[in-house]
C-alpha cells in the first residue's frame, strides 16, 4: 500500500483532528503517502483533496471540529455521485480509505468498497457514542463534559432562584450524552429514548424533593426522547413550579477535545491504518476494555442498537431520590 486517503464525515466532533493527525503520521511512518479529503464524501466526489505531509497535522491535537471540514453528502447516495469519486480515486492513486464518522457514512464507505473494490476503514466518530462495537466514539467524552460544565452553571442560578430547570441534550437516537451527564451532573431525572418515561412520575418525584426542602431541580432530557419545551411546560402545568428550559444544541459538539478523546482518537486513528496495511477491508476499529478492535463494519448495520450502561442507570435513579 503506497497511498491513502482520509476523510471526515457526518457530524463533526471534538477529537478529529486528533485523529486525522494519528492517521498522518502513522502512515507516513510506514512509508504511506496519505491525500486528505475536504467536505467528507461531497469532496471526495469533486476531487477536493490535496496531499499531506507532517507538518499538514502540526498545532491541531487540541483543537475542535475537524480541519478537512465534513458534510453529509447526498450525492454519494446514488452511483452517479460515486462514479464520479471512483474517477478521483484513481486520479489521485487511492489504495485505501479511513472514513472518520458516524455509521452513516460508514454504510457510504461499505457501498463504494463493494462497488469498486477501495479497501475501507471506518473510524467511530460521533459525539452521540451511539455505534455498536466500541465503547467509546470520538467527541462523547469532550460532549459529556460540556454538558455537565453547563449543568454545573445553571446549578448557580436555578438554586439563586430556586427553580427547576430542564436542560435538552443531543442525542438523536441514543441517550449516552445524557445518561452520562445526567449522573455526573447530579440530575434528578434524566429522560432517554430508550426507556419509556411519564412525566407524572418525574413531577411526583421534583415534589416530593420540594417537600424535603430542594433548592432546585434539573432534568436532562436527549431530544431523541422529547422536546425540552414540551416537558417544561408539562412540568410547569402539573406542579406550578418556577420551570425554565436550556437547549444546548451545537455548543455540546464544540470546544477543545478533552485528554480522554484526544487518547481514543490517536489510537483509533493509527489503528485504522494497521487495517489497511494489514491488507483488510469493510472494517471498524474501536475501543473495548481499553484495548483497541478492529471488526466487520457489517456489525454495525446488523445491530443498530447499542445498550446503555444499565448499572449506570440503576445508580442515576438511585441517586437522584
Ligand atoms: O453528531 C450527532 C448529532 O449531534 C445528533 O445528536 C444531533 O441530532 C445531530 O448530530 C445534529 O446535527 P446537525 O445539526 O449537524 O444535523
Amino acid at each position: 500500500m503506497q497511498r491513502i486517503a482520509v476523510m471526515t464525515s457526518g457530524g463533526d466532533a471534538p477529537g478529529m483532528n486528533a485523529a486525522i493527525r494519528a492517521v498522518v503520521r502513522k502512515a507516513i511512518y510506514h512509508g504511506i503517502e496519505v491525500i486528505g479529503i475536504n467536505r467528507g464524501y461531497n469532496g471526495f466526489i469533486e476531487g477536493d483533496m490535496w496531499p499531506m505531509n507532517l507538518g499538514s497535522v502540526a498545532d491541531i491535537i487540541h483543537r475542535g471540529g475537524t480541519i478537512l471540514h465534513t458534510a453529509r453528502s447526498e450525492e454519494f447516495t446514488t452511483p452517479e455521485g460515486r462514479a464520479k469519486a471512483y474517477k478521483n480515486v484513481k486520479r489521485f492513486g487511492i489504495q485505501g480509505l479511513v472514513v472518520i464518522g458516524g455509521d452513516g457514512s460508514f454504510r457510504g464507505a461499505k457501498i463504494f468498497h463493494d462497488e469498486y473494490g477501495l479497501p475501507v476503514v471506518g473510524v467511530p466518530g460521533t459525539i452521540d457514542n451511539d455505534i455498536y462495537g466500541t465503547d467509546y466514539t470520538i467527541g462523547f467524552d469532550t460532549a459529556v463534559n460540556n454538558v455537565v460544565d453547563a449543568i454545573n452553571k445553571i446549578r448557580d442560578t436555578a438554586t439563586s432562584h430556586e427553580r427547576t430547570f430542564v436542560v435538552e441534550v443531543m442525542g438523536r437516537n441514543s441517550g449516552f450524552i445524557a445518561l452520562q451527564a445526567g449522573l455526573a451532573g447530579g440530575a434528578e431525572s434524566i429522560l432517554l429514548p430508550e426507556v419509556p418515561f411519564d412525566v407524572k412520575e418525574i413531577c411526583d418525584k421534583l415534589m416530593r424533593g420540594v417537600k424535603r426542602g430542594k433548592l432546585h431541580s434539573i432534568i436532562i432530557v436527549a431530544e431523541g426522547a422529547a422536546s425540552g419545551l414540551e416537558i417544561g411546560s408539562k412540568i410547569k402545568e402539573i406542579t406550578g413550579f418556577d420551570t425554565k428550559v436550556t437547549i444546548l444544541g451545537h455548543l455540546q459538539r464544540g470546544g477543545i477535545p478533552t485528554a480522554t478523546d484526544r487518547l481514543m482518537a490517536s489510537l483509533l486513528g493509527a489503528k485504522a491504518v494497521e487495517v489497511l496495511m494489514e491488507g483488510k477491508t469493510n472494517k471498524v476499529v474501536g475501543i473495548r476494555a481499553s484495548e483497541t478492535v478492529c471488526y466487520d463494519i457489517e456489525e454495525v448495520f446488523n445491530n443498530t442498537k447499542k445498550d446503555l450502561n444499565t448499572e449506570m442507570l440503576e445508580l442515576a435513579n438511585i441517586l437522584s431520590i
